[in-house]
């Protein structure tokens, strides 16, 4: 979603806010725009549609130089995609600001503001906040105070940064429900929403929390809580690799990060799993408490995230003997719910900032949840300082919108969640074993099934010219058949839809002809001759099947059915292992199709608003 860069230094910053802008493109935007106070002292703006490229090449025709300056791409929500919809906004030609999140009163105040004589140049939401701020001007010469009154006027969310051409040595920033991070330098001090943003000019970061409003200058940085005491916020070193912003020779992020899931697998267990399972206290220093409680557990999630929980459901159901409900986070949110007695609410989230995945871990506070524990990919991120309990896959950055890497990740924790929990409630020692076995093993069978890199690449041919297509799991692959079509959907945007294959004859079986393939996972499990009958029932319709299978399910090849067989596996861990094939095949599909797999039309990496 939109990226916020801003900084403030003796040099001139364009150069900055532009690279700032280009490590954020991964978010996903439609309209990209620099704001800069100038030597003499006036605003300059160069605004475009389009990608970060289209922008620089406008600003490399029309220089602007100054070295206090704001950034930003922007994903629409209020307002069409157009150069006057583009941030930064200014009101007259004083204030400028950039913003993420959503101004929910925007209307009545922009009706206040047109009262007030104020015009209003585009349709957005953001553009009420330039107004306020300089309405609120008139009556204090501070930018500090002036954005402090305006945010008192605002319901919603916002990270938002303003500049004021009378107030040249600072920026202000606030952030209520969208996130920022101040980067600090030596004479020099930045402001983004991401700190990818900035890891070429710094590596030291303060998190903004929920609030604060922070003037930053040069040489100094104050921060202010929302009752406006000044507060100490502490500074922390990131552990982001530099590079993380580089494709490392792949042709995209997303097939560096699939390749890469052998050595963050290996990254996430390492210094956790030892020969005989896990200390409870890699979820936390308060863990071993905590988790010795739990009688239940709530996973909230969205999107992929919500598919490694419902994976883990069939875990931590099977293996750790406590009962587990899973929910999509904009729902919970808006239903009432029950409340387990010793129920551990479990976010899941790749970036940690997912609005109604946040939202959700708020209310759960109110509802009563005994305790709260988030998996989350990002250091320092809302949800891993707002929950008790915190388990950091260690992924690192995820550049490409469709996630991959993080799922696998994420999955990795919850199954060493699982012999946490089971610690504590029985779990058979011969489960404890198998489990600990099979995770020492994944790497390398993950490793292994990326070999089959060359055969999936051959067989995405056979689907770019598909409309539709079905995926078909039993158990704990049911999800993953899900993650596989979500993944399948989102990049290659082939209608693809997920079904448990039990469900084949109570309405699907009805689409099936041979203009619809039907993919199916099929590790060698207790529901393998189950879900044999299934793929009976598809063939007897017509139906053309594309079947991952364990190499001794004695699935063969003929003229209905392309068998791809993978390495061996215990069925704990196949979940994980057969994700990575139903991954490739989207790649190489959308590879053909020539869509933007990195950046899928529409869709958005990191989705702060509601
Ligand atoms: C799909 C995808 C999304 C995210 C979802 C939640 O490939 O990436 O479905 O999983 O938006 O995001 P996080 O995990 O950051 O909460």
């Amino acid at each position: 979603m939109c990226g916020i860069v801003g900084a403030i230094a003796e040099r001139n910053v364009v150069s900055i806010l532009l690279e700032g802008l280009k490590r954020l493109e991964y978010r996903g935007y439609d309209s990209a725009g620099v704001a800069v106070l100038d030597a003499q002292g006036q605003l300059q703006r160069v605004r475009r549609t389009g990608k970060v490229q289209e922008l620089a090449d406008a600003l490399a025709d029309n220089p602007i130089k100054g070295s206090t300056g704001i950034a930003h791409t922007r994903w629409a929500t209020h307002g069409g995609v157009t150069e006057a919809n583009a941030h930064p906004h200014f009101s007259t030609a004083r204030v400028a600001v950039v913003h993420n999140g959503i101004i929910e009163n925007y209307q009545s105040l922009r009706e206040q503001l047109r009262a007030e004589g104020f015009h209003f140049s585009s349709d957005t939401d953001t553009e009420t906040i330039a107004h306020q701020v300089e309405l609120e001007l008139k009556s204090t010469d501070s930018l500090l105070t002036a954005v402090q009154r305006a945010v008192k006027k605002f319901h919603g969310a916002y990270g938002t940064v303003v500049i004021d051409q009378q107030n040249p040595d600072s920026m202000v920033v606030a952030r209520s429900g969208s996130p920022l991070v101040i980067g600090l330098g030596i004479d020099e001090n930045f402001i983004a929403s991401d700190q990818l943003a900035l890891l070429p000019v710094t590596r030291r970061f303060i998190f903004l929390e929920e609030g604060d409003v922070a003037r930053i200058s040069r040489t100094e940085v104050h921060i202010f809580d929302q009752d406006g005491n000044e507060v100490l916020r502490p500074v922390h070193d990131s552990e982001i690799e530099h590079d993380a912003g580089d494709k490392g020779g792949y042709r995209h992020y997303m097939l560096k990060e699939i390749h890469e899931q052998p050595t963050v697998v290996r990254n996430t267990l390492q210094d956790r799993l030892t020969q005989s399972g896990v200390d409870p206290r890699i979820f936390g220093a308060l863990a071993p408490d905590l988790l010795a409680k739990v009688k239940h557990v709530q996973i909230i999630a969205c999107g992929t995230s919500y598919h490694s929980g419902m994976t883990a459901r069939y875990w931590l159901e099977q293996y750790a003997n406590v009962s587990c409900n899973v929910e999509i986070a904009s729902e919970f949110r808006y239903r009432k719910s029950f409340v387990h007695p010793n129920s551990l609410l479990v976010t899941i989230s790749q970036s940690g900032e997912t609005a109604d995945t946040l939202a959700a871990l708020r209310l759960g506070k109110e509802l009563g949840y005994m305790a709260s524990l988030t998996i989350c990919n990002v250091p320092g991120s809302s949800l891993v300082r707002e929950s008790d309990l915190a388990f950091m896959t260690l992924a690192g950055a995820e550049i490409g919108v469709a996630s991959t890497k993080a799922f696998t990740t994420q999955l990795t924790g919850l199954l060493m969640l699982t012999l946490a929990l089971g610690q504590f409630n029985g779990m058979a020692d011969n489960d404890q074993q198998k489990i600990v076995g099979a995770l020492h093993s994944l790497p390398a069978k993950l490793e292994e099934t990326l070999a089959l890199t060359g055969n999936i690449e051959k067989l995405a041919e056979e689907f770019a010219d598909k409309h539709h297509s079905l995926f078909l799991g039993r158990g704990d692959q049911y999800p993953i058949a899900m993650e596989g079509a979500l993944k399948l959907k989102e990049i290659s945007y082939i209608h693809a839809e997920a079904y448990a294959s039990g469900e084949l004859k109570h309405g699907p079986l009805a689409l099936i002809d041979d203009e619809m393939p039907v993919i199916v996972v099929a590790p060698n499990n207790e529901l393998l001759e189950k879900l044999k009958s299934n793929v009976e029932e598809v063939r007897a319709r017509g139906g053309i099947m594309y079947v991952f299978a364990d190499k001794d399910a004695r699935f063969e090849s003929d003229a209905t059915m392309r068998v791809i067989n993978l390495p061996h596996v215990d069925s704990v861990i196949a979940p994980i292992v057969y994700t990575l094939p139903l991954q490739l095949l989207s790649y190489y599909v959308a590879i053909i199709k020539g869509t933007d797999v990195d950046q899928p039309r529409n869709l958005a990496k990191s989705v702060t608003v509601e």
